[in-house]
């Protein structure tokens, strides 16, 4: 078994598993296999060209900014997130109308918080693919309120869910993810592998990932030893400062320069309170792109604050806009071994 010790480019780790990961989305969208080709066609494209397609081509829906945890490198571990809870019922089957609508490929149902603490995620799952959205999925610590909140999930259609797994010890994870049982965690993530076997379904896929930091590197080999036969993914990506400070990263990797983000040309994010953002970095909801009780996506999308930062990303001149020029998402940098 090959060991991926020392990090000094943990890409290649990922390249690695990347190859079983696309054997197992090939599979999972037999049926519609074009259509998923099409999608992550325009989607590299927005990243790569000078594109803009005609509509956001995936949609963040974000059905809680409550969370259940204080992992420490998260803004709800910081105590910054404040006066969080649920999206109201009736905004979230408005907001999968529209997205329907509009011609989106993609809805995630979450942002900042957990959305399988919301109760109404098996049934916003089902009514998105009623829709005809092509991937619905979720980020998830694992641990719902509601025991068998994920098992529902699956049996709504869910095509994808990934698990946030920082840790391969207990007490590693445990020290990172604070408030989470790691015991608990493994049983959930067990019944529902056991739940696709059971139905001989290829869907969910299944990812898990860790956020490599200084606390938990050293299990990084162990980690994917342990899930690479499992699952039908695992991903390592490094922490990033979201506003702890630079305290917990490796220390491998640094940053020499900001390229063009692709956020703003792939996707939008509905936040819980109905404003929209254009990038997962606008944690504090900094720069609204609009609103969705005043105008429509499609009106967002082609908006003026949109193009505006496009512009500026084109550009490269990424210090303009606050929320860019104090970013965290890796995409937007160009990366050095240190
Ligand atoms: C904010 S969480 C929300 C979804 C869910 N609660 C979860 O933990 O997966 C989304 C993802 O961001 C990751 N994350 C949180 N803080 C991070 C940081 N400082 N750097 C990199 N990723 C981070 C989490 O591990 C998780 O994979
Ligand atoms: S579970 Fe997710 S949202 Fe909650 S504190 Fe951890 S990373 Fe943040």
């Amino acid at each position: 078994m090959k060991m991926y010790t020392g990090f000094s480019n943990y890409d290649e780790i990922n390249i690695e598993n990347r190859k079983k990961a696309v054997e197992n989305e090939v599979k999972q969208w037999s049926t519609q296999k074009e259509l998923f080709k099409e999608y992550r066609a325009e989607w590299n494209k927005a990243a790569n060209e000078n594109y803009l397609p005609l509509k956001p081509l995936h949609v963040d829906i974000e059905l809680s900014d409550a969370c259940n945890l204080k992992c420490e490198m998260c803004a709800h571990g910081l105590g910054t997130v404040k006066n969080v809870g649920f999206m109201k019922d009736d905004l979230t089957y408005k907001m999968i109308d529209e997205v329907a609508a509009i011609g989106a490929y993609s809805i995630k149902f979450n942002w900042r918080g957990e959305s399988a603490l919301n109760p109404i995620l098996p049934h916003a799952i089902k009514y998105a693919k009623e829709k005809g959205i092509l991937e619905v999925s979720i980020n998830t610590n694992g641990l719902p309120k509601k025991k068998d909140l994920l098992i529902e999930a699956a049996k709504s259609g869910i095509d994808r869910i990934i698990f946030s797994v920082d840790g391969f010890s207990a007490e590693t994870f445990e020290t990172i993810r604070v408030g989470g049982n790691y015991e608990k965690l493994i049983s959930n993530i067990n019944d529902l592998l056991e739940w696709k076997k059971e139905n001989n379904s290829t869907k969910p896929f299944v990812r898990v990932q860790m956020v490599r930091s200084n606390k938990n590197a050293h299990e990084v080999d162990e980690f994917i030893e342990f899930w690479q036969e499992k699952v039908d993914d695992v991903r390592i990506s490094d922490v990033m400062d979201r506003g702890q400070g630079s305290h917990l990263s490796v220390g491998d990797k640094v940053t020499i320069g900001r390229r063009r983000c692709p956020q703003p040309f792939q996707r939008l994010i509905i936040a819980r309170d109905g404003r929209v953002s254009p990038c997962c970095a606008d944690w504090n909801q900094k720069y609204i792109v609009g609103d969705v009780f005043k105008e429509s996506l499609k009106d967002i999308w082609n908006g003026k604050r949109m193009n505006k930062m496009r512009t500026i990303q084109n550009n490269v001149e990424l210090d303009k806009i606050d929320i860019c020029k104090n970013c965290y998402v890796k995409e937007s940098f160009i990366w050095q071994n240190n």
